[in-house]
């Protein structure tokens, strides 16, 4: 049964440690013939999988924008400000360099603009949603992005798996997810969120994302069945959903959500940030480098 307990902590507006700067980068990555089309560990499901996840960004990371601007005019705190306007812009740029990414897929004769057309509006349906109820969608989802995220940055079996051409979009995505991961759940608190709200809309949301991931993901599948094999498809599911899979090994870190007091940040993984962050430098293109930093607000 689900109680009605407040998880807001007196005092404290943003609860982003002082050694993480959300700031937002834009990358200008490229995808072309280097990009191999089974680009995760040569395999045709888990690939699709990750061409479907990044299909869902740009237009899912508008709405986690909108979500929290929603509430901007009413945070009082000026670091939860400042977060709050770091987030906004690195998810901006999380979707520009999506859109590249997508536009590659697209060229592979994926039907990708169908699945944004449909996507927008399923995510229409949930703007009539109460405001605060589609804050808590999207600290759901930050929830769920940011486990990946910690995943993806802890794991090198994982990383290692997805080609390099592919894999620095994603470490860069990751990174900056782990920065801002408590910023949609702090203005939620500030809001009022209570612990039902954010319990039964991370449950609605992770029904949501499973149903459309697996919709989407069979829909890339379908299109490229002239290169479905049954072996490609087992491996894939076993890597993704079988002992110590990239999914069902984030089971645990999901549930923690539903623990009253929990924090994005009860968990400080800031360290892996600082691991990361400076092997991305390399790979920002010139026209963006030196500071060049471009942020949609
Ligand atoms: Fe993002
Ligand atoms: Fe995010």
């Amino acid at each position: 049964m689900l109680t009605t307990t407040q998880t807001n902590k007196p005092g404290k507006a943003s609860h982003t440690p002082d050694n993480v700067s959300i700031k937002p980068q834009r990358m200008g990555f490229e995808f072309g013939e280097q990009v191999p089309r089974y680009w995760v560990d040569n395999n045709y499901l888990i690939s699709h999988t990750m061409n479907a996840l990044s299909v869902l960004f740009p237009e899912g990371e508008q709405f986690f924008v909108d979500s929290v601007r929603a509430f901007r005019d009413q945070i009082q705190d000026k670091k939860l400000k400042e977060d709050v306007r770091g987030f906004i812009g690195q998810e901006a740029m999380h979707s520009l360099e999506h859109i590249a990414m997508n536009q590659h897929v697209r060229d592979q004769g994926m039907p990708v603009e169908e699945m944004e057309r449909d996507l927008k509006v399923i995510l229409d349906v949930a703007r009539k949603l109460p405001k605060r109820h589609q804050l808590a969608i999207t600290c759901a989802l930050e929830h769920i992005t940011a486990m990946m995220a910690d995943m993806l940055l802890e794991r090198d079996d994982i990383r290692e798996d997805m080609h390099e051409s592919m894999r620095p979009l994603w470490v860069w995505h990751a990174i900056e997810e782990t920065e801002h991961k408590a910023v949609a759940y702090d203005v939620f608190l500030q809001a009022g969120g209570t612990y039902t709200e954010r319990a039964f809309y991370q449950v609605f949301s992770t029904v949501a994302l499973g149903i459309v991931g697996t919709w989407y993901t069979g829909r890339m599948a379908l299109k490229d069945r002239s290169h479905f094999s049954v072996k490609d498809a087992a491996k894939g599911m076993w890597r993704m959903w079988g002992k110590n899979g990239a999914f069902s090994s984030l089971i645990p870190t999901w549930l923690e959500y539903f623990k009253p007091g929990f924090h994005p940040w009860g968990k400080d993984n800031s360290e892996l940030i600082g691991r990361f962050k400076e092997q991305i430098q390399d790979y920002i293109a010139p026209q963006y480098k030196n500071g060049n930093r471009r942020t949609l607000q």
